[in-house]
């Protein structure tokens, strides 16, 4: 039998974005994620699977060989630096901003910023290229709740609409970085089944060609 290839995805907006660039490449998941209930999906082409896991885990499955591939968002990525991952495919898919925002005519702080995040290592970088000493207060999601509560003078999280940031009275600020879903590739899958990964990441370049 073929040698099997792995590829770890979360659900939701990668799952789905993602899908159409599979079908390209000539695969199809013989289940919805949304639906059933397994982590393991198996596909149309008995040599690849697909593996359901939370976005920010995408690299960490990758990284230690759970996945061979996987598809995560470079804010995600930006936060998991690591040598171990090749990175040959920007999909183009779940694009946004990182960006900071807060309240639009908040007082300036006593001391030091207060900022909320779920992306601490790009918030910490970010802050100390300018220059400026900030306390991050770490959270995992509803970051715009922060601000509101008098909790923190500011947030750092990724932006597409915008409509969440004015749905809670907060205007965005400082632009971070763009943002899009990658696609990531284990440093050893690629020598151990370097064929197939080749002709995969072929397929999902002229896939993301096609979508432009
Ligand atoms: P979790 O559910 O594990 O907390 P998450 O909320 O980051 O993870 P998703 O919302 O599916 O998971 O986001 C996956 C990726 O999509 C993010 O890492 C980011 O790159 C991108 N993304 C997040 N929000 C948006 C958005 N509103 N529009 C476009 N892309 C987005
Ligand atoms: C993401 C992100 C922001 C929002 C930004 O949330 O965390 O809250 O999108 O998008 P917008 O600028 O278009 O409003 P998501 O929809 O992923 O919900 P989540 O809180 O479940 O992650
Ligand atoms: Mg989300």
């Amino acid at each position: 039998m073929a040698e099997m290839l792995t590829l770890a995805l979360s659900k939701g907006r990668i799952f789905e974005e993602t899908l159409p660039l599979l079908k390209a490449a000539g695969i199809e998941p013989l289940d919805d994620p949304e639906k059933s209930r397994k982590l393991i999906l198996e596909t149309n082409l008995p040599d690849v699977r697909l593996i359901i896991v939370r976005a920010s885990d995408v690299p960490t499955y990758v990284e230690y060989g759970g996945a061979d591939m996987g598809v995560a968002g470079k804010d995600v990525l930006m936060e998991h630096p690591t040598a171990e991952l090749y990175e040959p495919v920007d999909l183009k898919i779940a694009c946004c901003k990182l960006m900071t925002a807060g309240k639009q005519n908040a007082e300036p702080p006593q001391g030091r910023l207060k900022v909320a995040t779920k992306f601490v290592e790009s918030t910490k970088r970010f802050y100390a290229e300018q220059g400026q000493q900030v306390e991050i207060i770490k959270l995992y999601g509803s970051m715009e709740l922060a601000p509101l509560v008098g909790m923190a003078d500011r947030i750092v999280d990724v932006v597409d609409t915008g409509n969440t940031l004015r749905a809670n009275g907060l205007i965005p600020m400082e632009h971070i970085a763009d943002i899009s879903s990658r696609l990531v590739v284990n440093k050893a899958s690629m020598k151990t089944k370097h064929a197939r990964i080749q002709q995969f990441i072929e397929q999902i370049r002229n896939a993301v060609k096609e979508q432009q």
